[in-house]
């Protein structure tokens, strides 16, 4: 996998979420041409946020057909669906109150309730009934956007958490130590059955994790969570900062 990577480094937070939109907009028309539908899982955090706002640009909103477009999200953390931290209200006040994407067609996690493993389960069970199955027999989405942590964690994929580890559940829900929080998330079987998935990574403090992930050594990129996405017949982009890329070999 490591080869079919591609890698884009960009002057800036803005400019990284520029090049991210108009890479978006052509899998989305690529989607929707080929299978009239885009199948899009939208991720949570500051970078992929800057990458919402780009897309509701009165300049870009053209770019993506969104009446065709299935938004899910690759997690959400244990609050509401009206709270600051909900990755959808978020996402919802960037974006999706900008575009004209279907409201049935916008699918939030309820990561909140008492039964976090009954509510991953349902949103597995809407994600196969919506997204068809590539020939592994796993929904295959069109795009999956990811940031990561300083850390090297992506969705909520966090070092030394169960999720790493599930090979079968496409959407698991897990307590995350070093939040303190629940937290609800796409597994490595779902993410890396997608057709496209595209890390969005800017910031200083994510360059160690980058240096890692995106180095020769395999081994040493697998032991961040980031460096365990590899789309099996799907094309991986890193789209980063000049920030974030600084330690990487020119
Ligand atoms: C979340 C995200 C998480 C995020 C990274 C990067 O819900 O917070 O899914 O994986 O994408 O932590 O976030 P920043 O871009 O804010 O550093």
């Amino acid at each position: 996998m490591g080869d079919d990577r591609k890698v884009f480094i960009e002057e800036s937070l803005d400019a990284a979420a520029e090049y991210a939109a108009e890479l978006l907009g052509t899998i989305a028309c690529e989607a929707t041409t080929a299978r009239g539908v885009f199948n899009l899982a939208l991720a949570g955090g500051t970078t992929p946020h800057r990458l919402h706002t780009e897309l509701a640009a009165p300049s870009k909103i053209e770019s993506v057909p969104w009446h065709a477009t299935r938004i899910f999200f690759g997690d959400e953390r244990d609050v509401p669906y009206d709270h600051a931290d909900s990755n959808y209200r978020r996402a919802q006040k960037a974006l999706l109150d900008s575009v004209p994407v279907p409201p049935q067609n916008v699918h939030a996690m309820a990561a909140d309730g008492s039964d976090l493993d009954l509510a991953a389960r349902q949103y597995a069970e809407c994600i196969t009934r919506i997204v068809p199955a590539g020939d592994n027999g796993v929904p295959a989405f069109d795009l999956i956007l990811l940031g990561m942590g300083a850390d090297g964690h992506t969705a909520s994929l966090f070092p030394g958490t169960p999720a790493l580890d599930e090979t079968d559940k496409l959407v698991v829900g897990q307590l995350v130590p070093v939040l303190g929080r629940r937290r609800m998330t796409f597994t490595y079987p779902l993410i890396n059955a997608a057709k496209n998935v595209m890390f969005l990574i800017c910031g200083a403090d994510k360059a160690e994790a980058a240096r890692r992930v995106l180095g020769d050594d395999p081994a040493v990129a697998g032991q961040l969570p980031a460096g365990r996405v590899a789309p099996a017949n799907g094309r991986l982009f890193f789209i980063l900062d000049r920030e974030a890329a600084r330690l990487l070999p020119r």
